[in-house]
């Protein structure tokens, strides 16, 4: 399937993203994720990226639509989850027209509905694993004792002031385009409040409901 996680920062994007990945054997496509990479790297786009992504700021559309264009024309363009993209106008309706060019759309924008004040919980108690990037939780999914401590990291973008950039530009700039998903028929929103596993047993519904949809319409 060709799926999409939308949501705030901090709404469990990446945690369900990589479980359901994991389960589906599909694709994790995270553009924040690539970001990073690219940023360790040196690479042209990571330089270019890096102020913008340190402050919290969306990185430029054409930078952040190489890179997701990349990683699915790599994965033919199937079977994957992308996660944190789109989250413009442009970049929706960049990928809309480009998937449509090749006859793959997508099954369903999955939108994980966290309110605020728990947002901010889930950043500032959000570590990293500096290597394998791994997400861990203070309260929720604390790292495992035998890791090295030193390897243990907090984002540079989930420090507080980035964490309150981050959700005002969510809601200036990313929510306004669930509208845009909606009117296509594309989403379905998914309570992202609860356990791990609750959230995770919501998308498999979601996902199913999407699918009974999709092939609704070809048969059309
Ligand atoms: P990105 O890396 O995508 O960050 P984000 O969207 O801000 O989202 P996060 O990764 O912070 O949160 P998440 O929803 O993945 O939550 P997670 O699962 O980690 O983007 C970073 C930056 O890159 C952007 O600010 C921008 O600069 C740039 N960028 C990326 N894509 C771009 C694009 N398309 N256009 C332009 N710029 C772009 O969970 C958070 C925490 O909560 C974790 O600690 C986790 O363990 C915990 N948690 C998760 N689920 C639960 C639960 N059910 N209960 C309790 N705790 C939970
Ligand atoms: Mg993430």
């Amino acid at each position: 399937m060709r799926i999409a996680f939308f949501g705030p920062p901090g709404a469990g994007k990446g945690t369900q993203a990589l479980m359901l990945a994991d389960k589906t054997k599909h694709k994790h496509i995270s553009t924040g994720a690539m970001i990073r990479d690219a940023m360790k790297a040196k690479t042209p786009i990571g330089e270019a990226a890096r102020t913008y992504m340190d402050e919290g700021v969306l990185v430029p559309d054409h930078l952040v639509q190489q890179l997701a264009q990349l990683a699915i024309e790599e994965n033919q363009l199937d079977c994957f989850i992308l996660d944190g993209f789109p989250r413009t106008l442009p970049q929706a309706r960049w990928l809309n027209a480009f998937l449509a060019e090749h006859g793959t759309p997508l099954h369903a924008i999955l939108s994980l509905v966290v309110p605020d004040e728990i947002i901010i919980d889930r950043l500032s108690k959000r570590r990293v694993h500096a290597e394998t990037g791994v997400n861990y939780h203070l309260d929720f999914k604390p790292p495992p004792k035998d890791i090295d401590p030193s390897l243990i990291i907090q984002r540079p973008d989930d420090k507080p002031e980035a964490i309150r950039k981050r959700l005002a530009v969510y809601h200036q700039q990313t929510e306004p385009i669930e509208s845009y998903f909606r009117d296509i028929g594309l989403l379905i929103e998914v309570d992202g409040v609860g356990t791990f596993d609750e959230v995770q047993h919501r998308i498999d519904v979601a996902i199913e409901k999407a699918r009974e949809r999709y092939y609704a319409a070809l048969e059309r």
